[in-house]
């Protein structure tokens, strides 16, 4: 294992790049940071304190403050939490504001592995190896849907491929940061695979880097 592997993995919302993530940290023996939680937690703050997500001063000052105890992963789980992140993160000084922590992050001893929308574009341009994670909107729409209906929700998939065509609009078409491939990312396109395959053609291109 090399110690200072440093691995960005992006893709759009429901890809399974967190499921990704999390077991390629593991494996790998990386600090994990899903960047994702940071948007969340400022969505969430604006929310509680009854701001509104579209003024850029005010979320850059939430963003500005924002600790680790703002992190608690249980609250911000979800679409709502989701939807709030994906509108905060508009605002170029939202993600001024966060660009420190995850550089931080991605530096420490030992290595580190961070997912997101714009870690090997704007973040970690320099990472090791670079996974851009895909699947059509309607197969991530058709996953969200059975996720869901699995926990006891009764969603409907038109809603969610809605829901899901709506954030993949917004976080491709902002200015700052928008979501899309760095020019050396690795595109895996998850649409026929299941998780296990997912993990192994990943660990290839993480090896192949290595090798
Ligand atoms: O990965 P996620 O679903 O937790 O992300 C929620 C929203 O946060 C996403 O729709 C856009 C935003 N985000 C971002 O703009 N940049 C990141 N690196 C991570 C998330």
């Amino acid at each position: 294992m090399s110690s200072s592997l440093l691995i960005a993995i992006d893709g759009p919302a429901a890809a399974g790049k967190g499921t990704l993530a999390k077991r390629l940290a593991v494996h790998y023996d990386l600090h994990y940071l899903d960047t994702g939680l940071l948007y969340r937690a400022v969505g969430r703050k604006a929310q509680a304190e009854s701001l509104d997500l579209d003024d850029p001063d005010q979320m850059t000052t939430i963003a500005r403050a924002l600790d680790t105890s703002d992190l608690d992963e249980a609250s911000l789980r979800g679409r709502e939490a989701g939807e709030l992140a994906s509108r905060v993160a508009a605002h170029p000084g939202v993600r001024a504001a966060l660009n420190a922590f995850q550089r931080d992050f991605a530096r420490q001893a030992g290595g580190a592995l961070l997912d997101g929308r714009d870690i090997g574009t704007v973040i970690c341009p320099d990472a090791d190896v670079k996974i851009f994670v895909t699947a059509s909107a309607e197969v991530r729409a058709r996953r969200r849907t059975d996720e869901l209906n699995a926990k006891g929700r009764t969603v409907i998939y038109e809603k969610i491929l809605e829901e899901v065509r709506q954030r993949d609009d917004r976080d491709s078409n902002r200015a700052v940061a928008p979501l899309k491939p760095a020019d050396d990312a690795h595109l895996l396109d998850t649409s026929e695979l299941d998780i296990e395959s997912v993990f192994r053609e990943a660990c290839r291109l993480i090896d192949a880097r290595e090798a």
